[in-house]
């Protein structure tokens, strides 16, 4: 075992983001504990209440700081008290930017028929990853306002796509079916209406696809991927997108599973240090209440650990919450009885055995 040191930041950030974070990073001891390893866990306070007290979103050197550490792991973002969402911009969108994490690495998986809001649906039926493109798109930021709050106001926001960008997403996407033994990679776009920037994931999707004969390539427009994710989930094996469609088809591949509170996310850059955060976002009504499920958040610090190759850790946590989940030992929305932290002591109980 290589006994080196590692080093997580954790961001519990905003709302439920502080309550699940508390959660995994308790199931993340647990899970270390058990193997022996001794992770430095060092917290940093950015959030809506740091920038309302101090006016920073991200120190001069924070990008750096996150830099100095194996991996970083976020709770939410999302403040009522800050409108245009400037923390959240500086803080998660700067953060995918800055370290260049140009994956969100999002998987779709049933851990319990139950759960599902599709009638008749199996495991086998939900069961697949979307990879979404996390550094371009529409969330670059190019635009402006012009004449900005009267009547002749006109507001613009680019769509960045670069060949660079489009094509090691896509890439990503088939190396990863090839090396999880997946057969399928299903390309999002709507270049049917969007003639210059998709014509050039058309291009690129086309070129990577020649070059993986073992898989099988499928181009769907966007709205009729939807419509096939709930008609027919297990149609999906890995399915690659921009950055806009891959955010708004997460949040439906969350309630797939079971709903938001399950959902798990990486934002990666291979072989350097990623981010890993739930899918949710901050939902300020439950915040502070133990109401919120902490099992996405849990399930994404398992993704964290497996991405540092801390594999007999990850699983140990996939397999306790998994239990959790058909136990129902878990929050009101997954038919449970448990609070928050209830449901972190029971899923960090069962790893410790
Ligand atoms: P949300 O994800 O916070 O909540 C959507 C719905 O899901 C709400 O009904 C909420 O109660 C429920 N929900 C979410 N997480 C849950 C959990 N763990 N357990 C039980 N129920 C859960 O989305 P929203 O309400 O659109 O956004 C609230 C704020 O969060 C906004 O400021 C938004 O910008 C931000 N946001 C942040 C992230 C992030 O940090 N990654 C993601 C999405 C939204
Ligand atoms: C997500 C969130 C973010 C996004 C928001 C908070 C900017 O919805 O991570 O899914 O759109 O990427
Ligand atoms: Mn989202």
């Amino acid at each position: 075992m290589n006994c080196r040191v590692i080093r997580i930041a954790v961001i519990p950030g905003d709302g439920i983001g502080v309550d699940v974070t508390a959660e995994a990073t308790k199931v993340v001891r647990a899970a270390c504990d058990v193997s022996g390893r001794r992770p430095e866990l060092v917290t940093l306070p950015w959030s809506a209440d740091h920038y309302l007290e101090t006016g920073v979103t991200v120190p001069p050197d924070g990008y750096a700081r996150l830099r100095d550490h194996d991996a970083i792991l976020v709770g939410a973002l999302g403040d009522p008290r800050v409108p245009d969402n400037r923390h959240a911009r500086d803080i998660l969108l700067g953060t995918r930017l800055e370290l260049d994490l140009y994956v969100n690495y999002r998987p779709v998986r049933l851990l319990d028929e139950r759960l599902c809001p599709l009638k008749g649906r199996t495991k086998d039926d939900v069961d697949f990853v979307v990879c979404r493109e996390n550094t371009e798109g529409l969330y670059v930021g190019i635009g402006g306002r012009f004449k900005a709050g009267t009547e002749d106001e006109v507001a613009i926001q680019e769509e960045l796509n670069t060949y660079k960008g489009v094509s090691r997403i896509v890439r990503y996407a088939f190396e990863y079916a090839k090396a999880s033994g997946r057969s399928r990679v299903c390309m999002a776009d709507k270049s049917n209406a969007m003639q210059h920037g998709h014509a050039l994931w058309q291009r690129v999707f086309q070129e990577v696809a020649a070059t993986y004969p073992e898989i099988e390539p499928r181009h769907l427009y966007i709205d009729a991927l939807v419509l096939l994710m709930v008609e027919d989930p297990s149609a999906f094996e890995v399915i690659v997108t921009n950055n806009l469609f891959g955010d708004i088809i997460t949040d439906l591949g969350a309630a797939l599973q079971g709903g938001l509170g399950l959902a798990a996310s990486g934002n990666l850059h291979p072989g350097r240090t990623s981010m890993f955060e739930p899918v949710h976002g901050s939902a300020p009504p439950l915040a502070g209440k133990n109401v919120a499920n902490p099992m996405g958040a849990i399930l994404s610090a398992a993704l964290m650990l497996e991405h540092l190759g801390l594999l007999e850790e990850a699983t140990a946590i996939e397999r306790a919450v998994r239990q959790a989940v058909v136990a129902r030992q878990g929050t009101r929305d997954i038919g449970g009885a448990l609070g928050t932290r209830e449901t972190g002591d029971y899923i960090a109980a069962a790893i410790r055995g």
